[in-house]
């Protein structure tokens, strides 16, 4: 796993709240960093790890854990027959559960970590009652609303979390992720110009949702495969990244240009 590079007061925060036995929530823009953080904390930790992505589709019955049907149907409900779902093991475990993008999971499964947050516990039918083990915790991370097509958290969920929040780097720290995640070893030039780049769309009046490091680093990475031409590589990968207030007024391509300029980026780094 990576190095997870500057965030020392995030990380601070996350295992002072997870010492402290609470359940945390991340939240920060797309690609801000939240899931290398919380994978990076959890494993430090040395308690096992449970992972889940947050999926419109997924069930009450997947997170808690389900009966083995051939079993049942030929010797009836016994606890040996029981498949834990990431849940119950990360209880049974006294484990972290890792569930990213929490706000995309369906109403049903998110109730059914109310009781598990509060009082360490959950109902399982035809099982009995699951009772958490010392150390279990939830880390989940969402991002802002007004960044997704998904329903908020419930106000009782909420009330369960800490909260951190995580923001944008600084720029320096931002070249640094870009030259450790970097596939073809681009120069220090161009990670910073495709970082100064991807920086610029955060703040102009006419983007309605930036790049994020994610985005610096395709640059980068594609631009070190041709010959270093930063604003053909972000063409290439801002158009699925970043999102105008008004595409009819300026196309992306003229407010690409005019960015490249402003950030002092040369075609060829
Ligand atoms: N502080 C950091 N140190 C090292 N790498 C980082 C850091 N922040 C982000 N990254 C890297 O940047 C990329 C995006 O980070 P990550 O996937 O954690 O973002 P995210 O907030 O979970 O995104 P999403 O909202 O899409 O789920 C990953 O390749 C990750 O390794
Ligand atoms: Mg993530």
């Amino acid at each position: 796993m990576n190095t997870i590079i500057g965030r020392a007061a995030e990380t601070e925060a996350l295992h002072a709240c997870l010492a402290a036995g609470r359940h945390v929530l991340l939240e920060g823009p797309v690609g801000v960093g939240k899931t290398a953080l919380a994978k990076a904390v959890c494993a430090s930790l040395g308690r096992p790890l449970f992972r889940v992505d947050g999926d419109g589709r997924y069930t009450e019955g997947k997170l808690v854990g389900y009966f083995d049907p051939p079993s049942v149907l030929k010797s009836g409900y016994q606890p040996e027959f029981f498949v834990s779902g990431p849940l119950v093991s990360a209880m049974r475990q006294g484990g972290v559960l890792f569930i990213n993008e929490l706000n995309r999971m369906p109403e049903g499964v998110q109730n059914v970590l109310l009781p598990a947050l509060d009082e360490g516990r959950v109902q399982v039918p035809s099982l009995g009652e699951v009772r958490a083990a010392e150390g279990f915790a939830l880390v989940a991370t969402q991002n802002p609303s007004e960044f997704v097509a998904t329903g908020a958290l419930s106000e009782a969920l909420l009330d369960r979390f800490e909260l951190v929040v995580l923001a944008y780097q600084s720029e320096e720290e931002e070249c640094r992720i870009v030259a450790q995640d970097a596939r073809c070893s681009p120069c220090a030039a161009l990670v910073e110009a495709a970082v100064a780049l991807a920086r610029a769309t955060r703040h102009d009046p006419r983007v309605r949702r930036g790049a994020s490091v994610r985005a610096a680093l395709a640059i980068a990475d594609i631009a070190a495969r041709l010959d270093g031409d930063v604003l053909r590589a972000a063409r290439l990968a801002l158009p699925t990244r970043i999102e105008l207030l008004d595409p009819t007024a300026t196309p992306l391509d003229a407010v690409l240009d005019d960015l490249a300029k402003k950030a002092g980026v040369a075609t060829r780094a």
